[in-house]
């Protein structure tokens, strides 16, 4: 049985490859580029492809004596629901018996995010190839304190335009071991859709709360339009896709769409997620 892990030097899809290398699993990952975070994978010793997602020949290469596989493509650049029919195609083609797919919260019929709406009709051509598919719809990721980090090292100040929202922010590594347990397990979960949290829900004021505690400095929330957080991105030279998405996820936010949690991850992983604290301890150096 050989699994096959796209975005497999992304977030998910690493921790997925390292979970599943402890259990002996045959893997082949599908890498972007050839660097050293692909060498770095050849050097564990599994298969390692270089293809393009939006290249049917390459992910129909990629499928060949596949069992179950993993499709995750980046938010930050167009182009999900060709990869999706492309990965749809391919997989229907070698015979593929199991599909995990890296969808969102947000994804709906009505989402007004062109990524949200284009994660939810990718769904459901998934669910048309008939190959047993469980969706992943995860909330924002604890990253995205990642990617404003300069503001906490520069300003001690957290810059979001997600006004008082409330989310659970899940830690990506937890997902990874969720696409691990199901790629494994695809039996137990075929068919379903599992909405992933992380374990506590906040708002911004309340996260900043957490991350001044384990920085032991004061951190602010600056909560700005999503005009002013856009336009900044755009100049950091953002993707136009990006930059829709962005906008109206954040919307959603403030809307009240992310809220809640569940079990889920601990469920699925038997672990319990890592918390928001646990996130900011093991990223500390990053934020200095
Ligand atoms: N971030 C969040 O808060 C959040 C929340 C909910 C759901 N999600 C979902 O999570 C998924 C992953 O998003 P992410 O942006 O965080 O990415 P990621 O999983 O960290 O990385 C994406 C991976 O895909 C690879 N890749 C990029 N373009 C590719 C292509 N054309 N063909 C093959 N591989 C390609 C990248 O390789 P290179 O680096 O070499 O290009 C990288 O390994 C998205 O579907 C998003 O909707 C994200």
């Amino acid at each position: 049985m050989k699994v096959l892990v796209t975005g497999a030097t992304g977030k998910s899809g690493s921790v997925a490859i390292n979970e599943m290398i402890k259990m002996g699993v045959s893997i082949r990952a599908l890498v972007h580029s050839a660097d050293e975070r692909s060498d770095k994978l050849a050097a564990q010793g599994i298969e390692v492809m270089v293809g393009d997602l939006l290249n049917f020949d390459d992910i129909s290469a990629a499928m060949k004596d596949i069992h179950s596989a993993y499709f995750c493509f980046p938010i930050l650049t167009p182009g999900v629901l060709q990869a999706t029919a492309y990965f749809a195609q391919a997989a229907k083609d070698a015979g593929v018996k199991a599909i995990v797919n890296m969808s969102q919260v947000s994804a709906r019929r009505d989402a007004k995010s062109n990524a949200a709406q284009d994660h939810w009709v990718g769904e459901r051509i998934l669910d048309m190839t008939g190959i047993p598919t469980t969706h992943l719809r995860p909330t924002f990721f604890d990253e995205w304190f990642l990617y404003i980090r300069e503001d906490v090292q520069k300003k001690d100040t957290i810059v979001l335009p997600f006004g008082n929202g409330r989310w659970a922010p899940i830690d990506s590594a937890d997902l990874g071991r969720v696409v691990a347990r199901i790629l494994t397990n695809p039996k137990e979960y075929e068919g379903k859709t599992f909405k992933l949290y992380g374990p506590e829900e906040y708002n911004v004021p309340e996260m900043s709360e957490i991350l001044s505690e384990v920085l032991s400095r004061k951190i602010k929330y600056d909560p700005v339009s999503i005009e002013h957080f856009t336009e900044s991105d755009a100049e950091k030279g953002a993707h136009s896709h990006f930059i829709q998405h962005v906008t109206h996820v954040a919307q959603d936010c403030i809307d009240g769409l992310f809220a809640g949690t569940n079990d889920s991850v601990e469920t699925i992983t038997g672990r319990k997620p890592t918390t928001l604290a646990e996130f900011f301890a093991k990223n500390k150096a990053l934020f200095q």
